[in-house]
C-alpha cells in the first residue's frame, strides 16, 4: 500500500481517485517554513497559530534540492556514523518515509518511557511535535540533547491552552472556591495536563498538586486526581477529558467547559461549585473531523465493521463506535484481531494507512476518506532529519552540531518533572471498550 505522502501526490496528479484536505500537501514542508506563521496544510490550517510559535529557519538548499533517494542514503549513511551515539524516535502519526529511520515508534507515553530508557544516546531525535520533543528532555539526562528536526512542528491543540490562561484560571476558582481542603482532605480542584500541552502547563501542574495524563493512563491518572481532589480543571482538550469523565461514571451536567476569555470560562459560580470536571476548550482539529455520518457509511458499506476511534474524538463519536483507546491501543486491537476482520479506524491517516499495510489478512480503512494528515507531524520530513544528522555527524570543516535543540529551562523542568513523575507512578489503565 502506498505511503500517505504517495497517496497525497497521486491524487494531485490524478493518477488515484480520491481527495486531499490540501492541495499543498504534495508541496515539500520547507514550502511553509519561511512564510508567515502557519500550522502548515493539513488538518489544523485553520487554527489560529499563536505569535510565539516557534519558527523553522530555512533549511539549507543541499537538503532541499535533494531526490529521495539521495536522502535515503545520507540518512543511512549519518545514522550508521552516529551509532549508539544518537536514538531517532517517532509518533505513530510520522509519515512512513520518516518512520523507516526510526530506532523506536509508538505513542507520546511509550516515546517518554523510550526517552527515558536511552541513555547512551548523546542525542535523542524526535520524529514528533514540540511537547514531545520537551517531554523527552524532561525525561532524559542533561547532557543528551533533544533535537526536533523542524522547529514549526508544533501542536495547534497543545497551544490551544497558554500559561498566562491557565493561571488566570486558576486565580478565578482559587477565589470561588478557596483555598481549604474537605474534611476527607481532598482540596478544591486539582489541575490535571494532558501530554499535549507545554512544560510550562506541566510545570505548573508539578506546583499545583497536579499531574499529567496521556490517551493511554487518562482513567487511571482521574482518579488519581479524584483522591487528592473535589474537582479536576482538565487542559487542553476537552474531548479527552469528557470521554474519559463519562467513562468513570461522571454526568455531562458536572463538566463545564471553561472559556478562557470569559469571567470564569463563561459559567456561573453554581455551575462551577458543581463540576466534578471543568473541561478546558481545547480539540484536536485532526480528531475533530471523524462524525456519526461516517461511522454510519462504514456500517452500511461493511456490516461487520468494527469502529474503533481516539479518545480526541467528540463523545458523540466516541458513543458510536465500537471501542476507543490510546493509539497504543488501536494498535494492539488490530493486532489482536482474528484474520478477515474489518476495522474503520478514527485516528490520523498515517497511522491507519501503516496498519492497513502490516495487516493485510484484515480490512482497515480511515473513517474519513479525505486524506487528512496532522498539519504539524506533517512538518517533520526526511529532508530535515538528514540536515539535523549529518550536523551532528560533522565534517573536517566543520565540527559535530546540535541543530533545533528543545531545552527546558530548569525553572519549568523541575515541577514539570514532578508532575511527569506522579504520572509515570500511576498504572496506565486498560482503554475502555463501548
Ligand atoms: P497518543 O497519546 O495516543 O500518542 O496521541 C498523541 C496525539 O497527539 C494524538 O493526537
Ligand atoms: Fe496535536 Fe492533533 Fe496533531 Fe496530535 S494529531 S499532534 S493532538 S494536532
Amino acid at each position: 500500500m502506498a505511503s500517505v505522502d504517495t497517496t497525497i501526490q497521486l491524487i494531485e496528479r490524478g493518477t488515484m481517485p480520491g481527495q486531499a484536505c490540501a492541495p499543498e500537501l504534495a508541496e515539500p514542508p520547507w514550502t511553509f517554513d519561511g512564510i508567515a506563521p502557519t500550522y502548515g496544510p493539513g488538518a489544523s490550517m485553520f487554527d489560529v497559530i499563536p505569535e510565539s510559535a516557534p519558527r523553522q529557519g530555512e533549511l539549507p538548499a543541499t537538503y532541499r534540492e535533494a531526490t529521495a533517494s539521495e536522502l535515503h542514503h545520507r540518512i543511512l549513511a549519518a545514522k550508521e556514523t552516529l551509532g549508539d551515539r544518537v536514538v531517532l524516535l517517532a509518533h505513530f502519526y510520522q509519515r512512513d518515509e520518516v518512520v523507516q529511520y526510526a530506532d523506536f515508534v509508538g505513542d507520546s507515553f511509550q516515546l517518554a518511557n523510550a526517552a527515558k530508557a536511552s541513555p547512551r544516546a548523546e542525542a535523542i531525535v524526535f520524529a514528533g511535535v514540540h511537547f514531545m520533543a520537551e517531554t523527552a528532555d524532561l525525561l532524559s539526562r542533561p547532557d543528551q540533547a533533544v533535537i526536533l528536526p523542524n522547529l514549526a512542528a508544533g501542536c495547534s491543540m497543545a497551544d490551544m491552552a497558554d500559561l498566562d490562561s491557565v493561571e488566570e484560571a486558576w486565580e478565578q476558582l482559587g477565589e470561588l472556591y478557596g483555598t481549604s481542603a474537605d474534611a476527607s482532605g481532598r482540596l478544591p480542584v486539582i489541575p490535571v495536563t494532558y501530554m499535549n500541552s507545554s512544560a510550562a502547563l506541566k510545570g505548573f501542574c508539578g506546583e499545583h498538586g497536579g499531574i499529567v495524563c496521556t490517551s493511554s493512563n487518562a482513567e487511571a491518572v482521574l482518579a488519581w486526581a479524584f483522591e487528592r481532589g473535589q474537582r479536576v480543571l482538565f487542559f487542553p482538550d476537552q474531548h479527552l477529558g469528557r470521554n474519559t469523565a463519562k467513562a468513570m461514571g461522571i454526568r455531562e451536567e458536572h463538566m463545564p467547559i471553561w472559556n478562557p476569555r470569559r469571567r470564569l470560562g463563561g459559567n456561573s459560580p453554581e455551575t462551577l461549585t458543581d463540576a466534578r470536571v471543568i473541561l478546558w476548550h481545547g480539540f484536536c482539529s485532526v480528531h475533530k473531523r471523524f462524525t456519526l455520518d461516517q461511522i454510519a457509511r462504514a456500517r452500511t458499506a461493511h456490516p461487520e465493521v468494527r469502529v474503533i476511534v481516539h479518545p480526541e474524538c467528540t463523545a458523540t463519536v466516541v458513543d458510536a463506535a465500537d471501542a476507543y483507546g490510546s493509539t497504543d491501543f488501536i494498535v494492539r486491537t488490530i493486532a489482536a484481531a482474528p484474520a478477515g476482520s474489518t476495522f474503520a479506524v478514527g485516528t490520523e491517516i498515517n497511522l491507519v494507512q501503516r496498519l492497513a499495510a502490516e495487516f493485510p489478512q484484515h480490512t482497515i480503512f480511515c473513517l474519513d476518506d479525505v486524506v487528512c494528515p496532522c498539519s504539524t507531524m506533517y512538518r517533520i520530513h526526511p529532508g530535515y532529519l538528514a540536515w539535523v544528522l549529518e550536523a551532528l555527524v560533522g565534517t573536517a570543516e566543520r565540527p559535530s552540531e546540535v541543530l533545533n535543540r528543545i531545552a527546558v529551562d530548569d525553572s519549568v523542568a523541575i515541577p514539570a518533572r514532578i508532575a511527569l513523575e506522579r504520572m509515570l507512578a500511576t498504572r496506565p489503565g486498560e482503554a475502555v471498550s463501548v
